[in-house]
């Protein structure tokens, strides 16, 4: 039976508590972590640079009146985080990380259609150093949400002339795909010759699923294109593109830079069947939660396994791709919420941001625990669905070393921050216990930033970062975050303080009487 799924995000509310009641045990013991392991912190360009404006993401949030679409937030100079690189080498230093994970902004890079900007590779090969000479290794995203203007121009998505050197017409275009495949093979092996004898740990690609359904599926990302609804006449080919973009990524750095560790990340979330906004046993909720799994979770990294993709998505694949087989030296999982999914009505749905309802979908679920919600984000930080997470992609891939690449909560409540980071670390030593082989976390994120579609509203950082100054503070998160990085160890005291699975510190951005799903 077909299993093409049609997934509409929503933003959706929820009901509160019910608490997960489980009765910890007065003392834990510390969770130790051998040397090997590899505490970070993360960060992307876009996210967090100034002057930085030959991306996609700039023209497609400047305001019209300065010749932008005026799309979400104005991303404008983000945090400085591109003037003030070689300062915040410092605050990574205070932390006591292992490693930092970031990506290069390719739109910095070749502004222009094969123009290469040699200041800009000269000021992360000065960055890479700095992290170096301070002893923490670079771990390098070459793809995290963001392109040159020319590679899909978001004023012009028609394309009615291209592709031309100003406007590739992005993936998914019948000529113009395999050119921006082309060049972000080029600029992958530019970057890992220039490089790549200094940084040993690469990412092609950032959460491709998330990544294609806001910027080609939904429209909310730049470049801004709507092609869900023609799932596997134009979204399949544009995901096509992208994991053969990977494919000749991971082989354009592994020519400049043999022993060179290639990943690629994907977004992870514990989904749920669901009914009435409640938990549903019915098949087709369960259908229809197993389809959103293999979508988001599966696809891509069964068909880098076996050299077939399934491109019709009913669950058998049907492609030969002999290309992509094996071009996956580490997995990254990215992971920061539950998420319910029915088979209810039309077409599946899958609500992504449960607290908060604005339609009813059927599809919101209850939070485990009230406080679990993060009105930031409107959606659930539930900790164990990680630890199911870990053991079922270690169950499906076992040979595949695994990095939880990025956890995080966003909040102006430092305990809820320690907690999260407390509650990810006993999730990931209570998999490694049983064998999953989890060799690093990366506390996403390092500083505030710049939240895509969300703007500047939703606080990620170890740091915070004030508005007006730029200025750095440490969080209590980054307090906790050191200590646990510094000793190796989850001490008993922060899992008293702040792990476990019961109710976590209240963030008063939802109010108490706040009526989340439409029940
Ligand atoms: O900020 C994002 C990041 O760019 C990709 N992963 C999720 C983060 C938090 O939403």
């Amino acid at each position: 039976m077909r299993r093409c799924v049609a997934l509409l995000f929503a933003g959706v509310s929820c009901v509160s508590c019910g608490g997960e009641s489980t009765e910890d045990s007065p003392t834990q013991p510390a969770i130790t972590f051998d040397d090997a392991f590899v505490f970070g912190a993360a960060s992307a360009a876009t996210q967090i640079e100034d002057d930085n404006p030959n991306t996609d993401w700039y023209v497609f949030t400047q305001p019209e009146a300065d010749g932008g679409l005026g799309n979400h937030t104005f991303v404008g100079d983000a945090v400085k985080g591109y003037s003030k690189a070689l300062e915040d080498v410092a605050l990574i230093e205070a932390l006591g990380l292992d490693s930092y994970r970031f990506s290069i902004e390719w739109a910095r890079i070749e502004p222009q259609r094969d123009v290469i900007d040699e200041a800009a590779i000269q000021h992360y090969s000065d960055f890479i150093d700095a992290l170096l000479a301070a002893g923490i290794k670079p771990n390098v995203t070459l793809h995290h949400f963001s392109n040159p203007v020319w590679v899909d121009d978001p004023r012009d998505i028609e394309c009615a002339s291209g592709p031309t050197d100003a406007n590739l017409c992005g993936l998914g275009h019948p000529e113009g795909g395999a050119m921006v495949i082309e060049e972000m093979a080029e600029h992958a092996q530019l970057m890992a010759e220039r490089y790549g004898d200094r940084v040993d740990d690469w990412a092609t690609l950032n959460e491709p699923v998330n990544y294609l359904l806001a910027s080609y599926g939904l429209g909310t990302f730049p470049p801004g294109k709507s092609t869900l609804f023609e799932l596997l006449d134009q979204f399949v080919p544009v995901l096509r593109d992208y994991v053969s973009a990977h494919a000749a990524m991971y082989a354009a750095v592994k020519a400049a830079d043999d022993t060179a560790n290639v990943g690629m990340t994907l977004s992870v979330i514990e989904f749920e069947a669901a009914r009435n906004n409640a938990p549903s046993t019915e098949p087709l909720d369960v259908k229809a939660r197993d389809d959103a799994e293999y979508v988001f979770h599966y696809v891509i990294a069964d068909a880098i396994a076996s050299g077939r993709l399934d491109s019709d998505l009913d669950g058998e694949p049907d492609e030969d791709v002999p290309d992509w087989q094996g071009t996956l030296d580490w997995l990254g999982v990215q992971f920061y919420m539950r998420a319910g999914v029915t088979g209810e009505g039309l077409i599946p749905v899958l609500e992504l941001t449960p607290c908060f309802d604005t339609f009813d979908f059927g599809a919101c679920l209850e939070p485990i625990d009230r406080s679990f919600c993060v009105p930031q984000m409107r959606y659930e930080f539930h900790a164990a669905g990680l630890g199911k997470i870990l053991r079922a992609f270690h169950a499906r891939y076992p040979d595949m070393p695994l990095v939880v690449s990025e956890a995080g909560l966003a909040t102006d409540v430092d305990e809820r921050r320690a907690e999260n980071i407390v509650r990810v670390l006993e999730q990931i030593g209570g998999a490694r216990d049983e064998g999953v082989d989890v060799r690093g976390y990366y506390y996403w994120s390092l500083t505030d930033n710049f939240e895509w579609a969300e703007g500047y509203g939703p606080r990620f950082g170890l740091y915070h970062v004030d508005d007006d100054s730029y200025e750095r503070t440490p969080t209590l998160g980054a307090d906790v975050l050191t200590d646990i990085a510094t000793s190796r160890s989850v001490s008993s005291a922060l899992r008293a303080s702040y792990g476990g699975n019961g109710p976590m510190t209240p963030d008063p951005a939802l109010h108490p009487e706040a009526v989340l799903c439409n029940q």
